[in-house]
C-alpha cells in the first residue's frame, strides 16, 4: 500500500489536485491501484491553518510517504507576510527538507497543441526537453544573504555557491536521465564571468568520464535563453545551477504554449519525490473552474513511475491524457480562443479514457 501525501495549496491548486485524486481513484478501483492519501495544508493555506507555510503536521507527512503530490502556492493575500511566512518560503523550505535536489521539468509538445505556442509550429514541432535543475543549493539557499546597511544606503547581497559534491550528484541524476533518452546533455552555466559556474563546468567534465556513451556539451546560459527561442529541439537533456533552472524552464515551458499542461518531479536520493504542475497558483481564475488539471494528472503519471516505480500505471494516464486531446476537449488555456471545457470535465474525460 502506496502513502500519498497530497497538498492542494493555494489559487487553483485544490481545484487541479481534486481532478488528479480522480484519476489515482479511478486506478485502485479499476486497475488495481493499492494507494492511501491523506490532505495537509501548505503554502498560503499552511499559514491560514496552522501560521506558517509548512506546518509540522505537514512536513511529518511528507517525510512518512512514499510520494508528495502539489497542486500549486501563493496569492495577493500573503504577498505582505513576512519573509519566512509567505508560501513559496514553504515550498523552498520542503525542497530542502526533503533533500530533493534533482529537478525534471520536461518540455513536451502534445503535436495535437502545436498551434498553441508562440513559436512557428516548424519550430516546435516533437519537442521534447528535459531540464534537470538543481533544486537546493545554488544562490536561492547561499549565504551570506540579507539586506543591510552599508555607508549609509541599505545593500542587498545573495551567495551563488556549489560545492563539489553538489554538482557531482546532479551532473549523476542527468546523465541518467540522458542514458534513457537521446544520450546527449548540455551543461548551462556562466562559466565565462562566475568562479562558481568554473567549478560547475570542470566537475562536470569529470563526471562525464562515467558516461562514455553521452554526448555532453556546453553553453553560458545567456546563449542558452536565445537558443532555446531560435531552435529548441536542438536539446534533449539540460542541466544547470538552482536560478538558471528556473529562468530557462519558465522559458522552455512556454515553448510548449501552455504551462498548464507540463508536470515537474522534485527528487532526493532515497527516490521519495515531490511532484507539481510547473505552473503556478493562478490565482486570478481560482474558483472560477477554468484551471488546466493535466499539469498535475501528468505530474501524478511521474510519481507513478519515479517514486513508486509503477510505470504501466504512468502509461496509463499519459495515453488517456493523448486520448483526451485528441478528441478535441480543451480548457481555456489551450483552446486558442475557441470552444473550451471546465476544469472537471476535463477531470471526468481523463478518467473515463483510463
Ligand atoms: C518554481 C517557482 C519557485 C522557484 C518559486 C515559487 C519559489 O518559480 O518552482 O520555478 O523559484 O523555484
Ligand atoms: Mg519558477
Amino acid at each position: 500500500m502506496y502513502k500519498i501525501a497530497l497538498l492542494p495549496g493555494d489559487g487553483i491548486g485544490p481545484e487541479i489536485i481534486a481532478e488528479a485524486v480522480k484519476v489515482l481513484d479511478a486506478l485502485s478501483r479499476d486497475h488495481g491501484l493499492k494507494v492511501t492519501t491523506s490532505e495537509h495544508a501548505f503554502g498560503g493555506a499552511g499559514w491560514d491553518a496552522a501560521g506558517n507555510p509548512l506546518p509540522e503536521e505537514t512536513l511529518a507527512a511528507c517525510r512518512a510517504a512514499d510520494a508528495v503530490l502539489m497542486g500549486a502556492v501563493g496569492g495577493p493575500q500573503y504577498e505582505a507576510l513576512e519573509r519566512d511566512m509567505r508560501p513559496e518560503r514553504g515550498l523552498l523550505r520542503i525542497r530542502a527538507e526533503l533533500d530533493m535536489f534533482s529537478n525534471l521539468r520536461p518540455a513536451m509538445l502534445a503535436p495535437e497543441l502545436a498551434d498553441a505556442s508562440s513559436l512557428k509550429p516548424h519550430l516546435v514541432a516533437d519537442l521534447d526537453i528535459m531540464i534537470v535543475r538543481e533544486l537546493t543549493g545554488g544562490i536561492y539557499f547561499g549565504g551570506p544573504r540579507g539586506i543591510e546597511e552599508r555607508d549609509g544606503q541599505r545593500v542587498g547581497f545573495n551567495t551563488m555557491v556549489y560545492s563539489e559534491s553538489e554538482i557531482e550528484r546532479i551532473a549523476r541524476s542527468a546523465f541518467d536521465i540522458a542514458m534513457k533518452r537521446d544520450k546527449r546533455l548540455c551543461s548551462v552555466d556562466k562559466a565565462n564571468v562566475l568562479e562558481v559556474s568554473e567549478l560547475w563546468r570542470e566537475v562536470v567534465i569529470k563526471i562525464s568520464a562515467e558516461y562514455p556513451e553521452v554526448e555532453l556539451t556546453h553553453m553560458y546560459v545567456d546563449n542558452a535563453a536565445m537558443q532555446l527561442v531560435r531552435d529548441p529541439r536542438q536539446f534533449d537533456v539540460m542541466v544547470t545551477g538552482n536560478l538558471f533552472g528556473d529562468v530557462l524552464s519558465d522559458c522552455a515551458a512556454m515553448l510548449t504554449g501552455s504551462i498548464g499542461m507540463l508536470p515537474s518531479a522534485s527528487l532526493n536520493s532515497a527516490g521519495q519525490g515531490l511532484y507539481e504542475p510547473v505552473h503556478g497558483s493562478a490565482p486570478d481564475i481560482a474558483g472560477e473552474g477554468k484551471a488546466n488539471p493535466l499539469a498535475t494528472i501528468l505530474s501524478l503519471a511521474m510519481l507513478l513511475r519515479y517514486s513508486l516505480g509503477e510505470s504501466a500505471h504512468a502509461d496509463r494516464i499519459e495515453a488517456a491524457v493523448k486520448k483526451v486531446l485528441a478528441s478535441g476537449l480543451r480548457t481555456p488555456d489551450i483552446a486558442a480562443g475557441g470552444a473550451s471545457c471546465r476544469c472537471i470535465e476535463m477531470g471526468d474525460a481523463v478518467v473515463a479514457a483510463l
